[in-house]
């Protein structure tokens, strides 16, 4: 017998919560879609008239939004109401590394999941099916039915029962739309067959079946570390290889272009940058290791760690290099750091390479002033967590604010900018900063004037014609 679907509950209305109850919510004009989160002031972006204030951005979310806020998608702090109307509940909140504790440092801080589990067991009415969205350790779906079954044994509510499900999310933030309308894969795992089909039918109105798949919960809760381990280790095998381009005169793009074709290997994730950030890859690695060491799987763990250890190490070495090209001093001098996202298309800078290389460069004594067209100083104020002198007065340059010894650029189409600066750091791959002028930019600097290209993006011609030196990852290039 089907299950009938009507009403779907978020808790969590973040990067993940937020794109993906949309997506589904424009794809399902039936169902009524209510995503909720407790904390207020993001609700309130989330139902801001004025789209460019959502609390994320991602491209194509806007007019996603605009056709289904308040049509059969509301944002709201009202989780005693969602919980109880739904049919299909998904967590979807944070599940950051423990930094106390039992486990500090590696498993996953479960403290939201349990509050959201005991919320769901306190109001929910009726058969409810329970799904994982959030990335959680294997066996948690056990964690959430206790919590769920021991509300029904000390309830007077009789009538109330649950199915758990999991149904990680694989999307990518900067392509979150994209993935969600045409994923690769959506996996469900579970032992309901009933209420893994209710689910799938969700999915159904635009994912083509063959790409629904069904397994054991274990093994979807383990596929979605899996993946994303295997993913990073990409990116830390490449970067390991940019170090050792470096020094030997070979190129890593020429390097990444000849194993790519190989269909083997495929030619995805195989850019070389300056470290993988984004709020996943490093905790979700780092649970898997401490399953492994849980196990006693000592060779397994050390195996993972070390794809977080090289990343680690690939941000210090990027930070050394640019000390050491600068007569082996930074202090006080002015370098401009062009980007601090953790990749393009995305505001957020959850363990992006910028807050390391920035920190190293800070520790150096170096002035940086600090660009990203979605980035806000409060949030980089934030992740450098050094106390702000910030003064309303702008000084020099109309478009700064002033942070201690570091600052916020607005914008850079201002040249003045540039003024008196020693390097341009880029870390993050913006469009904005392949078309800058290096020609007049160079003027501005003080001479050798450098430029460390993180990301390969600039036009080498261009920066060597405007005679900047031009360090570049993963080539001879400036050395
Ligand atoms: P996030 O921090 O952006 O959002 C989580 C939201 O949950 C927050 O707004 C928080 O206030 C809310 N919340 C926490 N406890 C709550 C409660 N008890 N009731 C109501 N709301 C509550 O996190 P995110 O980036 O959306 O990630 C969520 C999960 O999805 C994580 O497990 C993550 O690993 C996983 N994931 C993230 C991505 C990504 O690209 N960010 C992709 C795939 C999977
Ligand atoms: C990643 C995965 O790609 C998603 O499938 C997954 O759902 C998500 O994590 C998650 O679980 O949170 P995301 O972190 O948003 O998505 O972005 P990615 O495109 O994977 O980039 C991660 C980091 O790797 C960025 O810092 C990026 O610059 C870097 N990267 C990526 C490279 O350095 N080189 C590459 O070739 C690709």
């Amino acid at each position: 017998m089907e299950i009938p679907i009507k009403t779907i509950c978020c808790i969590g209305a973040g990067y993940v919560g937020g794109p993906t109850m949309t997506m589904m919510a424009s794809k399902c004009p039936d169902l009524i879609f209510n995503v909720v989160d407790i904390n207020e002031t993001r609700i309130a972006s989330w139902n801001n008239e004025d789209l460019s204030k959502l609390p994320i951005f991602e491209p194509g979310l806007e007019e996603l939004i605009s056709r289904t806020r308040n049509k059969n998608l509301f944002f709201s702090s009202n989780v005693k109401e969602a919980i109880e109307s739904a049919d299909i509940i998904f967590i979807s909140v944070n599940t950051p590394t423990k930094t106390t504790g039992l486990g500090a440092g590696k498993s996953s801080d479960l403290k939201w999941v349990e509050a959201s589990a005991r919320e769901v067991a306190k109001y929910s009415k009726g058969y409810t099916i329970v799904v994982e969205k959030s990335t959680l350790p294997v066996r948690t779906a056990e964690v959430i039915e206790n919590i769920l079954n021991s509300a029904k044994t000390n309830s007077s509510r009789e009538e109330i029962s649950f199915s758990v499900l999991s149904n990680p999310e694989f999307l990518a933030e900067g392509t979150a739309i994209k993935d969600l309308d045409n994923p690769d894969r959506v996996l469900i795992g579970g032992k309901n067959k009933q209420a893994m089909t209710a689910l799938s039918n969700i999915y159904k109105a635009w994912v083509p079946e063959e790409k629904i798949l069904f397994t054991n919960i274990w093994s979807s809760e383990l596929a979605k570390l899996t993946s994303n381990a295997f993913l990073a280790q990409r990116i830390s095998s490449i970067n390991s290889i940019s170090a050792i381009c470096e020094v030997t005169g070979a190129d890593v793009r020429e390097v990444s272009r000849a194993i790519g074709k190989d269909s083997r290997i495929g030619s995805k994730f195989l850019d070389s940058g300056p470290g993988f950030g984004g709020s996943c890859f490093k905790k979700d690695i780092l649970n898997l290791v401490y399953l492994a060491e849980y196990f006693g799987l000592t060779e397994v763990a050390n195996f993972w760690e070390s794809v977080v250890e090289i990343n680690s190490w690939h941000q210090k070495r990027i930070s050394e290099i640019i000390v050491k090209k600068l007569f082996g001093t930074v202090a006080n001098k002015k370098l401009v750091i062009l980007g601090f996202a953790f990749k393009a298309n995305t505001n957020d800078t959850r363990e992006s390479a910028a807050i390391t290389i920035c920190k190293n460069l800070l520790n150096e004594g170096a002035n940086l002033l600090i660009h990203d067209p979605k980035v806000t100083a409060s949030q980089i104020e934030n992740d450098l967590k050094i106390n702000s002198t910030k003064t309303s007065e702008n000084d020099n340059y109309s478009l700064i604010e002033k942070l201690g010894n570091w600052e916020h650029i607005k914008s850079i189409h201002n040249l003045e900018i540039f003024n008196n600066a020693y390097a341009i750091i880029i870390l993050t791959e913006w469009e904005e900063f392949r078309e800058l002028n290096w020609r007049e930019i160079a003027k501005k600097m003080v001479q050798p004037a450098w430029v460390f290209d993180s990301r390969s993006i600039v036009n080498v011609k261009e920066v060597q014609d405007a005679e900047l030196s031009l360090w570049r990852l993963g080539d001879g290039l400036g050395n």
